[in-house]
Formats: C-alpha cells, sequence, structure tokens
C-alpha cells in the first residue's frame, strides 16, 4: 500500500473576482485537506463557506490562486488539459444535488455516457457492468425506463451509477441526499456507505445530512476558508 494519499489540498487559496472592480471574495484560505484511498470524508459548513469549491478544485474542474491540488502526488496545475480531462473522466465521479440526468435518454443510456466520452462506443463489458450496477442499486428493471418516470431516490441512484461507470477512484458527491425525501435520502446515504466499505471507491460528499455525515469516517467542517475535524 502507498502511503501517497489519494487527494490532497495544500495551502489553497480560492477567490472570486468581486463584480465591479472591488477587492476579490476569498473563499478558502491556506486550506488543506488530506484524503486516503477508500477512505470516506464528509464536508459540512454554511451556505457560501466555500463547500461547493472545493469539490470543483479536488475533480479538477477549477483551480486554485495559491497552492497546489494533489491525485496520487501529482499537481493537477502541471497536467496538459488532455490530461486533466482524462483525470475528470477516470478518475472522479461527480453526484450533484440535482441528478442532472438526461430526460430523452433511458436510464441505461444515461448511465453510459461518461463511458461514451473518451472512445464514442461502449465495450459490452461496460454495458454489462452498467446492468450489475443498475442491479446493485434496485433498478434493473428501470434500464430502458426515462428518467422522468422514476421517482427522486431512483433518479439519485441513476446518478450515482453514472458516476460509477468508469470505475473512478474517487467519487464527489455535492448535496447527494439535498433534494430527497427521509425515505430516499436514508436510502442514497446507505447506498453511498455500503460502495465505500464494498468497492474501496473513496468517497468526499458535502452534506447538510447528519445521516450521511454518519456514514463517513471522518467528518470535516468549512469555516472561515479552512476545514476543521469535526464531531
Ligand atoms: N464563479 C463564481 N464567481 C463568483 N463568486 C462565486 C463563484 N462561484 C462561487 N462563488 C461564491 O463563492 C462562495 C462559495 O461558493 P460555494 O458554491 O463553494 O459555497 P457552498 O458552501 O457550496 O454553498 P451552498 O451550501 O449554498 O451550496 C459563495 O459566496 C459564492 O457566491
Ligand atoms: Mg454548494
Amino acid at each position: 500500500m502507498s502511503a501517497v494519499p489519494l487527494l490532497e489540498l495544500e495551502s489553497v487559496t480560492k477567490a472570486y473576482p468581486a463584480a465591479a472592480g472591488g477587492t476579490p471574495l476569498v473563499i478558502l484560505k491556506d486550506a488543506s485537506l488530506s484524503v486516503a484511498r477508500a477512505e470516506s470524508v464528509a464536508i459540512v459548513g454554511p451556505s457560501g463557506s466555500g463547500k461547493s469549491t472545493i469539490l470543483n478544485l479536488l475533480g479538477g474542474l477549477d483551480r486554485p490562486e495559491a497552492g497546489r491540488v494533489l491525485f496520487e502526488g501529482r499537481d493537477l496545475g502541471t497536467l496538459s488539459e488532455p490530461n486533466l480531462a482524462r483525470f475528470r473522466n477516470r478518475s472522479v465521479g461527480l453526484v450533484f444535488q440535482q441528478h442532472h440526468l438526461l430526460p430523452h435518454a433511458t436510464v441505461l443510456e444515461n448511465v453510459l455516457i461518461p463511458a461514451l466520452a473518451e472512445g464514442g462506443t461502449v465495450a459490452d463489458a461496460v454495458v454489462q457492468r452498467a446492468r450489475q450496477l443498475l442491479d446493485r442499486v434496485g433498478l434493473s428493471l428501470r434500464s430502458d425506463q426515462l428518467p422522468g418516470r422514476l421517482s427522486g431516490g431512483e433518479r439519485q441512484r441513476v446518478a450515482l451509477v453514472r458516476a460509477l461507470i468508469n470505475e473512478p477512484a474517487v467519487v464527489l458527491a455535492d448535496e447527494p441526499t439535498g433534494a430527497l425525501d427521509h425515505t430516499n435520502a436514508t436510502e442514497v446515504a446507505r447506498l453511498l456507505g455500503d460502495l465505500n466499505r464494498e468497492t474501496g471507491v473513496t468517497l468526499v460528499v458535502v452534506t447538510h445530512s447528519a445521516e450521511l455525515a454518519a456514514q463517513c469516517r471522518r467528518r470535516l467542517e468549512l469555516r472561515d476558508g479552512r476545514l476543521f475535524a469535526s464531531a
């Protein structure tokens, strides 16, 4: 086992430009985070504190003004654009608060989209994997339906399968249960915890849900631009 963390923020500063030439809005100040492979980490914090910003940095969707974001010890800031795109597509699975499924594509087609992004065709083995994952989340009979016919919890489970289809090293989930009722939220929280324990996929989850946070081995609070261990 390598001791190199899977993902790291190293003294990261992130600021957004001010609206009309004023001082930039500093969101993260010297923030650091180290996530080991197969770990599960929940991030909590007030609205606007920078939680989504952290996931965007970890997923290579945004760059810090200062400090470094490292994946397996490599600085994402040094990757070429094609290598960064490959990192995003292969190593990271993103789950958003709203599922963002394509309404005119079936459940199976939706989950295969990240697998299509690189080659244009999908190997039979990948389709089989998609079916197995859909079965795993209890949706094997829904593969050929359109998302509009599914419940909120079912759609979020499809989004989770889509995030897992390329066998990412890490799933970055932004309020994945935020739009769900209690029963569906419980189900999705349990599923994320089970997948982490069974497959070793690393989880970084932003959540307001105590239930989902409890599924994670470590809880961090984002406060004043930095991350602190939380109860
Ligand atoms: N592209 C942007 N340009 C300017 N300001 C931005 C941009 N993206 C985010 N911000 C600001 O940065 C701050 C942090 O945003 P972020 O989305 O990370 O917060 P959050 O903790 O995820 O909040 P929430 O819990 O409401 O989702 C907010 O004040 C937001 O308005
Ligand atoms: Mg957010």
